[in-house]
């Protein structure tokens, strides 16, 4: 069983009336959790579970679009998820490479860019690095929305990777502060996520963007991700709108 967008009912999910569509957040990070459990639940393979979760993401990202979303980051694949059994991390390296080859000429008509947070480790199969690459290339001049796949991401890797990259450059100790190391991450001009929302339940972090989430609102829907579809994004959002950022300072 393979879902596809065309896969949903009817027409999209509306924007409800009191979603404030000036103040939507700029950036939207997501952890697609519960492919697994959704999939248990109707006595199918994993897999397939991972499958039905290519038209949640779909509609996810169609969502964001139409309410002016300008960054979304997607969680596909962590640097811990080697862990998981070897069928299934071979299911996952082939389904992401497909996954791009299915969608990625939609994507570019959108006026998507396509980018990969992660290591580039040798891990990675080559094809789908090429893939990867081709989805770079083909959408690089999009401007509508960034959407970055996190994939082999960690966290902490990237802040590794950062302070790799100051060490290399023979940086001075007193020279290192919060603005170097940004500038190593791997996309030092992606706007820290406003609001990360984790499916399925989980109320974890799971190594995903952590210097960036520094100030992000949390949001943990019941939804698995599979079920998952834009109007649960859309009352993320409203959820979003009603909470009181204060980045350490107070409120008036
Ligand atoms: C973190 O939980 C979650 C992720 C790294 C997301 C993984 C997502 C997929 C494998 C599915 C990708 C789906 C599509 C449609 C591309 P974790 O399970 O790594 O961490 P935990 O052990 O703390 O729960």
């Amino acid at each position: 069983m393979t879902s596809t967008a065309s896969d949903l009912d009817g027409a999209p999910d509306p924007v409800p009336p009191e979603l404030d569509l000036s103040r939507v957040p700029v950036h939207v990070g997501c952890v697609m959790d519960g492919n697994g459990r959704w999939a248990n639940a109707r006595g199918l393979p994993r897999t397939e579970g991972h499958a039905a979760g290519e038209a949640a993401l779909l509609d996810v990202v169609n969502g964001a679009l139409e309410i002016g979303i300008k960054w979304i980051t997607l969680y596909a694949f962590s640097t811990e998820n080697w862990r998981r059994p070897t069928d299934e991390v071979r299911f996952l390296m082939n389904f992401n490479q497909s996954l791009l080859m299915r969608r990625r000429d939609e994507l570019n008509e959108k006026g998507v860019q396509i980018r990969f947070a992660g290591r580039r480790d040798w891990r990675v199969p080559r094809r789908v690095l090429r893939r990867m690459d081709e989805s770079i290339a083909l959408t690089k001049n999009n401007s509508r929305m960034v959407m970055t796949m996190a994939f082999n991401y960690g966290g902490r890797a990237e802040i590794v990777d950062a302070v790799r990259a100051l060490v290399a450059e023979g940086i001075a100790p007193d020279k290192v502060d919060e603005r170097a190391i940004r500038r190593h991450l791997y996309f030092p001009d992606m706007p820290d996520p406003d609001l990360v929302i984790r499916t399925s339940g989980e109320t974890r972090i799971s190594n995903f963007l952590l210097w960036e989430i520094a100030y992000s609102e949390l949001i943990f829907p019941d939804t698995l991700w599979p079920d998952m579809r834009r109007r649960h994004l859309y009352q993320a959002v409203v959820e979003f709108q009603q909470r009181v950022r204060r980045f350490g300072a107070v409120t008036s």
